[in-house]
């Protein structure tokens, strides 16, 4: 049911001690929940306010947006739980990704002609991981937190049985995914109750959801993974040709696995570790740019040097990285100050370098566009930063009948066949191939930064731009803002291929495109905003708390409290 990922060696211990910024030990007094959902903040905050500590907290936010968000994470799917413990300094990665199948197999979603079949690979059961959630709760409720799992988990069953309100995003990420879900009518009937898209205010209710949340809360990991639940898991996704068997089910285990950890100028950065690709990535950017003091660029100036890392770290993410128990992930080398000086050496301020001369396979992995994130802290000063995933909305759009688990399409991170683009064009390699029991590479980043005097929690929903986005949110608290800032910053993108600066719309003057453009980028104005962020930031300096929530959404929520 867990396990401890192999110790780091020793170079990475005396590394990580070296880089131990000011441990937290005196709390703020003060409480903090940002999520992408309101009534997620509302039941975190109430967690903390009757005794419970920021573990208690995440395990509630987590399994609330597992109700109220369907799109975005749930219990069918998984996530990564970045903890800090005030009292011990130690930072922890709670590792709850899904996990292939032992009957998964590297060309499963190959048809006779060695095309990837689309359809399997991202609709149904057939793309579905082994869910990592509901263990990742009964995990950080067990080891973490101080109340029981029942009661952390009785704000997710009250709403999935007396239900909540569809609101613009419920209905904007399920116009995407509707017509899939129309073929299991048994589905459909819980997220769409007449047959369409329902109108705002529809009250959705999920009692089936609610019986096995409550199985959880009674029985912890044996309620979701053995037993009665795991049966109606396996008849409904073998039903419907997929290939979970109960031994998969009850083999699940999380992993707790050591941070990336780096400094840049006076912060320590603490960020997500593979299976995620998004710390390394994030820290190879900011050793990259390390010689410049960004201040002195003008935007063009600043877009260009990050832009030309992003292509960098990007290339090396399709390279190297995949499941750290399965592919030997060079962790030591891509973190060193030296082959980031040699990243730079082709690194020209007056010149875009092509993608293409970057020597690599231009391959980059499958992952999605959607997803969900909450950062929070307690008055002692533990914090979580969490992000949860089903891949895309609505995940495989398919529930297995009698259990209101609606599953993820996690297989679909997977690169299903070499230089084979998923749902979002993107590309995959071999570190990333299907393998029985692997876990597929994600780009979600949950991120704690501290500072001599301020910690920052942040993390965003937005598939392969996740990493891009946490990195322009940390560099904004490093400049001195709160996360009001970071959350509704203007976003840029580049990830190697395809060789492109993406833009949101009005993040650039006309003048500053043209500029990139006469560098030689490519830009493209994206007219949809992307990422949905939710930050906290703790200053220590004039002893205060503050939340925010992305302005994108209006369905999120950002809350401070005070304890008595
Ligand atoms: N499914 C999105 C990610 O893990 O990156």
């Amino acid at each position: 049911m867990f396990k401890q990922a192999a110790s780091p060696n020793l170079f990475s211990l005396v590394l990580i001690a070296l880089l131990a910024g000011p441990a937290l030990a005196e709390g703020p007094g003060q409480f903090a929940v940002s999520s992408a959902d309101a009534l997620a903040t509302k039941a975190g905050m109430e967690i903390m306010a009757a005794g419970g500590n920021a573990f208690d907290a995440a395990v509630t936010v987590s399994a609330v947006l597992a109700v109220v968000e369907p799109a975005s994470s749930g219990i069918g799917g998984g996530g990564f739980w970045l903890l800090h413990q005030a009292e011990s300094d130690r930072s922890i990665m709670i590792d709850g990704r899904e996990t292939a199948p032992a009957d998964a197999h590297r060309d499963m979603f190959l048809d006779e002609d060695g095309q990837v079949n689309r359809d399997l690979a991202i609709n149904g059961a057939l793309a579905a991981g082994i869910p990592g959630a509901p263990a990742a709760w009964v995990h950080l409720a067990e080891r973490y937190g101080s109340l029981p799992l029942a009661d952390l988990l009785e704000p997710a069953i009250r709403l999935a049985e007396r239900g909540f309100e569809v609101d613009q995003k419920y209905q904007t990420l399920l116009n995407f995914r509707a017509h899939i879900m129309l073929q299991w009518p048994e589905t459909a009937a819980i997220f769409m109750p007449d047959g369409e898209v329902p109108a705002l205010g529809t009250v959705i209710r999920q009692p089936e959801l609610a019986r096995t949340l409550r199985a959880v809360a009674e029985q912890g990991f044996d309620g979701f993974y053995r037993g009665e639940v795991a049966e109606r898991l396996v008849n409904g996704v073998r039903a419907e040709g997929g290939i979970w068997t109960l031994d998969d089910l009850a083999g699940y285990e999380v992993v707790e696995r050591e941070p990336i950890r780096i400094r840049y100028r006076d912060y320590e950065l603490i960020t997500a570790s593979p299976p995620s690709s998004g710390g390394i990535a994030i820290a190879q950017v900011l050793n990259i740019i390390q010689p410049w003091e960004l201040s002195e660029l003008d935007r063009v100036e600043r877009v260009h040097l990050l832009a030309e890392a992003m292509r960098r770290a990007y290339r090396d993410r399709a390279l190297y990285l995949g499941d750290p128990d399965y592919v030997e992930i060079p962790t030591d080398m891509l973190l060193s100050p030296h082959y980031a000086a040699g990243l730079r050496a082709s690194l020209r301020m007056d010149r875009a370098l092509p993608s293409a001369a970057l020597a690599a396979d231009p391959t980059l992995t499958a992952e999605s566009d959607n997803t969900t994130h909450f950062s929070l802290l307690d008055a002692d000063g533990n914090l979580v930063s969490g992000t949860l995933t089903i891949n895309l909305p609505y995940g495989a759009a398919y529930a297995p009948p009698g259990t209101g688990v609606l599953l993820n399409n996690e297989m679909d991170d997977f690169s299903a066949a070499p230089g084979e683009p998923n749902a979002y064009g993107l590309i995959g390699f071999s570190a990333n191939a299907i393998e029985p029991g692997k876990r597929m590479l994600s780009s979600m980043s949950p991120t704690i930064v501290k500072g001599p005097d301020r910690v920052a929690v942040l993390g965003t929903p937005g598939g392969s731009r996740i990493i891009t986005m946490v990195l322009l949110g940390l560099l904004d608290f490093i400049d001195g803002n709160g996360p009001e800032s970071w959350v509704s910053l203007p976003r840029f993108h580049h990830q190697y291929q395809p060789d492109e600066i993406l833009l949101e719309r009005g993040a650039l003057e006309d003048e500053e495109i043209q500029a990139l453009r006469q560098l030689g980028h490519e830009v493209s104005v994206r007219a949809r905003p992307w990422g949905n962020m939710h930050g906290v930031m703790w200053d220590q300096a004039s002893d205060t708390v503050k939340a925010a929530h992305d302005p994108r959404w209006q369905s999120g929520g950002a809350e401070t409290g005070r304890s008595n």
